[in-house]
């Protein structure tokens, strides 16, 4: 056999298990929450992003899991960084589960209560108040360190935590740094970071970006600084950064039936 058909009849190894009573298959190396979404079972997630490492910070993702060995013997884990292993026995919906996500969600509702997901998440499990004092300068983060990670992972490692327990919060110290993506603001679970378009200026923490519009269709791209970034790190000329995705969406169905716009 080639290297090649070698290659091509590599099959990922899989994993048998159950979730809710429910027989799965999945491949090695998933996760149990990854597990459970593949086959529409939900988990709540708050930290959790598809394309970022998770960090489990928030523990609103907590599962009881046992092995069929010992199915007797259960634990609390994180579903965002738990691995699937064949004979794990899994239950989304106990009321252990119910009990600790109840607590989660009273302290988050008590550290953001002006945020709406976080109100709609403490309703659907029966949390109306919480006996944890509200903070008074309450903002709309949780702490979830998304916008941290989806920063580091657009190269502009602009944003940073500050500060220590309740008083941590993030902030941008170097604001030559960001490139104004909208990158943090767009991928925060909770809306806590403001930014606004207003013309052709972009701001976002405290800092004025022009904007740059598709030269076909006059959408907003991005900002001057965010398209050099992209440009540099997928060492493209910034020309081919400079239309937006509908009209290069245009442009290739005209040139599929050899129109050329
Ligand atoms: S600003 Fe949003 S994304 Fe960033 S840590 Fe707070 S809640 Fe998470
Ligand atoms: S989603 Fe798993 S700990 Fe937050």
């Amino acid at each position: 056999m080639t290297e090649v058909n070698a290659a091509r009849d590599t099959k990922p190894e899989t994993v048998q298990m159950t979730i809710n009573g429910n027989s799965i298959e999945t491949e090695k190396g998933k996760t149990v929450l990854e597990a459970a979404r593949e086959n529409d079972i939900e988990i709540p997630t708050l930290c959790y992003h598809p394309g970022l490492e998770s960090i489990g910070a928030c523990r609103l993702c907590l599962v009881e899991v046992a092995k069929s060995s010992r199915p007797g013997r259960k634990n609390l884990v994180t579903s965002c960084l738990f691995p699937v292993e064949n004979g794990l026995i899994v239950d989304t919906q106990s009321n252990v589960v119910h009990q600790h996500r109840k607590i989660v969600l009273k302290l988050l509702i008590a550290r953001v209560p002006d945020s709406d997901l976080i109100r709609q998440l403490a309703t659907e499990y029966g949390v109306h108040e919480s006996r944890y004092v509200e903070r008074e300068d309450a903002d709309k983060c949780i702490m979830c360190g998304i916008c941290v990670r989806v920063c580091d992972a657009m190269g502009a490692n602009a944003l940073v935590t500050l500060s220590h327990g309740l008083d941590k919060y993030v902030d941008v110290p170097n604001k030559n740094a960001c490139i104004g993506c909208l990158a943090c603001a767009l991928s925060c679970p909770t809306n806590a970071i403001p930014f606004e378009e207003v013309g052709d200026k972009r701001r976002i923490w405290g800092k004025e970006f022009d904007l740059i519009r598709c030269e076909v269709t006059g959408e907003p791209i991005g900002t001057p600084e965010q398209i050099e970034h992209i440009a540099k790190r997928s060492d493209l000329p910034i020309d081919s950064f400079l239309k937006s995705a509908n009209a290069r969406l245009k442009e290739n169905a005209a040139e599929s039936v050899g129109v050329k716009l």
